[in-house]
């Protein structure tokens, strides 16, 4: 088994993610190695990955190192190691399915039970980007408002339309482009008990259904195109997948143009998500 390991300026970390999530959309592991530089890593079968030579030709982004090594063969332990279980907000407990479910968190509070099995799809919930757009879910749900109905852009495995099935949220419907996206999220849906929509769309094309609550983690750039194909303003909005210093323009974007209103604002390390809703 070989290890890529990329490591690029943290300003960069948004961009070489995603190239680096089509060669690996289960999962990345994440390296803080100082205030200034990232590390990715990637890991699969040698001739599956890009070799380091290839990456660096084909890639937009300045990278600081790459490197390989080969990693031991016990890979299906290593798999489940790197997957661990999550809690968010003393309410959800999203874990793989080889773990037993948690009914209460270390404080008492009980759990819902979210089994995600970290296959071909983005979003194990260990991610910041996704854990972020949790919370934001989870924060609406205790401020006691009407749930409605959700769409989730860019689903990936599907786990934030599943948690707001299991939320309240309905009917939620989950768009992505990746065939093995729309597989996973369904997959993954009747493997919660959820019924939810899954369907394979084109975010920069194809029509999105109008909902009262929408929750997109991408990147910056897909976010501002989206704030200008949005034909129905939602009741609440949670943006997740921007750096730290990228709020304050999607912001800007979401207020001119469709009069919402910043109301949360949650960073994890260099990553943010925003939740909005109409200016009173
Ligand atoms: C960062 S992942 C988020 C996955 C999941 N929602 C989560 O929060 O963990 C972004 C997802 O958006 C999808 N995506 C990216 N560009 C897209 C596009 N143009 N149309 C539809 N889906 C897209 C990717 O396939 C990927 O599954």
């Amino acid at each position: 088994m070989i290890r890529l390991a990329v490591r690029a300026a943290r300003a960069d970390a948004p961009a070489l993610l995603a190239e680096l999530l089509v060669f690996s959309p289960a999962g990345l592991e994440e390296v803080d190695i100082d205030d200034e530089t990232v590390e990715y890593a990637i890991y699969g079968a040698p001739g599956a990955l890009p070799s380091a030579a290839e990456l660096a030709a084909n890639s937009d982004v300045a990278l600081l190192a790459v490197h390989t090594s080969e990693v031991a063969d016990d890979w299906s332990e290593r798999w489940r190691e790197f997957h661990q279980p999550t809690v968010v907000s003393e309410r959800l407990y999203v874990r793989p399915p080889w773990l037993p479910p948690r009914r209460q968190s270390d404080r008492g509070a009980p759990l819902i039970d979210l089994v995600i099995e970290p296959g071909q799809a983005f979003g194990t919930g260990a991610h910041a980007t996704t854990r972020l757009c949790l919370e934001l879910l989870v924060a609406r749900e205790r401020d006691g408002a009407a749930h409605g109905s959700l769409l989730d852009l860019g689903c990936g495995s599907g786990v934030l339309a599943i948690a707001a099935a299991k939320l309240g949220w309905s009917p939620v419907t989950a768009l992505d482009h990746e065939a093995e996206s729309v597989a996973a999220a369904r997959a993954n849906a009747e493997a919660n008990a959820v019924a939810i929509t899954v369907r394979r769309a084109d975010l920069h094309t194809d029509a999105l259904d109008p909902a009262q609550t929408v929750v997109a983690n991408l990147l910056r750039p897909l976010l501002l195109e989206l704030s200008a194909r949005l034909e129905h303003r939602p009741r609440y909005l949670i943006a997740s997948g921007l750096l730290a210093d990228q709020g304050d323009e999607l912001a800007a974007e979401l207020a001119a143009r469709h009069g919402l209103q910043e109301r949360r604002r949650e960073r994890d390390g260099d990553w943010l998500a925003l939740a909005f809703e109409p200016a009173a």
